[in-house]
């Protein structure tokens, strides 16, 4: 992978990233305890996801640039109304869905860094699977708990 095209995933990734922060940052407002705990601990998780894209971006000499326009970002990408949503249920199954696009999204990412002989790109599917990972610990979590329901 190019810098070029290195630096155009990051910040397509980092623009998905404060989309999903936004899913979790009202974490208070969901009436649900188990579902306030888990949505606080997944909006950290998510700006730790922000905050290790932003260092890979500027440890590459960029300057991270995501798209974020105030809108609604993940609705926009995966086709869904996002902010008229109100049932604990579909909210559940909608997040899940998205995890599961972002755990998708970061595994194409990784294993297509992992082809480049290039060191330093193998050292940022690294940090990126660790981002992967969670996404995909998230996603079961919501559906586990959407079952729950
Ligand atoms: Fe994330």
């Amino acid at each position: 992978m190019d810098d070029e095209k290195l630096n155009k995933e990051l910040n397509k990734i980092l623009t998905l990233e404060h989309g999903h922060l936004g899913m979790y940052k009202n974490y208070i407002e969901h009436e649900d305890k188990e579902i306030r705990r888990a949505f606080r601990r997944f909006m950290e998780v998510e700006e730790e996801h922000i905050g290790k894209i932003n260092s890979i971006i500027r440890n590459l000499g960029g300057k991270p640039s995501p798209t974020v326009d105030g809108g609604d970002i993940i609705g926009k990408f995966f086709g869904v109304t996002m902010n008229t949503v109100s049932d604990t249920k579909e909210i559940l199954k909608i997040y899940s869905f998205i995890e599961k696009k972002s755990h998708e999204g970061y595994a194409k990412f990784v294993s297509q860094l992992e082809q480049d002989t290039q060191e330093r790109n193998q050292f940022i599917a690294e940090i990126a699977a660790a981002n992967m990972l969670e996404a995909h610990l998230m996603q079961l979590w919501l559906e586990n708990k959407m079952q729950a329901l």
